[in-house]
């Protein structure tokens, strides 16, 4: 799966080259492509923003060079993601649905935002990672190409995914690792018990008992 991610700061992007997702780029699995909207400028200030017609503060992003950049792709009808704090929240559904996209372009804006008429004319999707703002767009673009290329078949392990999908909604149970004992604190007895079976449904009454205390509306929401 290849991410085209259009950007007026490219460079952002080098640092998603780490762990899983290093090994996903290496491996083929994935692609990670900036593509920088200054360079498909088209005055000789390689001018990108500009005033909001109307008045009012702030600029906005010309639809010219993001659409230059959109074309120069080369791909058809890709789906296109615009990332927005107005666009539908982001959930792990939105991930997986995602993930078996051949290519998936996104749109990071920046200032005010960008020219109604490019979201009109390329955007198929506006994504927001929460009810929050950020200065733009590249953040929320990585949170998205991780949660998604991480669904890429091949890219984790498929009985982690498994576990992920038998638990679909629950929060994570606890874990455990070495010593058995840290600060008076021990580890769990049906954890080192070796009995399977139990260690499962332990694992899924910790899931739900999790999910019923930090975030009831999950619960609500499979009801
Ligand atoms: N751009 C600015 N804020 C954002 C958000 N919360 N989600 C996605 N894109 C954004």
């Amino acid at each position: 799966m290849n991410f085209h991610v259009l950007t007026l700061f490219p460079e952002v992007f080098d640092t998603i080259n780490h762990s899983m997702i290093k090994r996903a780029i290496e491996s083929g699995k994935i692609s990670i492509n900036p593509v920088y909207i200054r360079d498909f400028a088209t005055n000789n200030r390689r001018q990108t923003d500009g005033y909001p017609y109307g008045g009012g503060a702030g600029m906005v992003m010309m639809a010219e060079p993001i659409y230059r950049a959109y074309k120069s792709l080369e791909i058809n009808h890709p789906r296109t993601i615009y990332l927005t704090p107005q666009g539908k929240v982001f959930n792990q559904a939105m991930a997986q649905e995602l993930s078996a996209e051949p290519d998936l372009v996104l749109l990071c804006g920046h200032y005010e935002g960008v020219d109604q008429r490019i979201i009109d004319e390329i955007v198929t999707d506006e994504v927001s990672i929460g009810d929050f703002v950020l200065t733009g767009g590249e953040i929320a673009a990585m949170a998205v190409i991780d949660a998604v290329a991480r669904l890429v078949p091949g890219v984790i392990k498929a009985d982690s995914l498994d576990a992920e999908s038998f638990s679909a909604g629950l929060l994570e149970y606890p874990q455990y690792t070495r010593p058995p004992e840290f600060m008076g604190r021990m580890v769990p007895e049906i954890l080192l018990s070796g009995h399977h079976a139990e260690i499962e449904k332990w694992r899924h009454q910790q899931a739900v008992e999790a999910t019923r205390s930090k975030r009831p509306d999950l619960l609500a929401e499979e009801e």
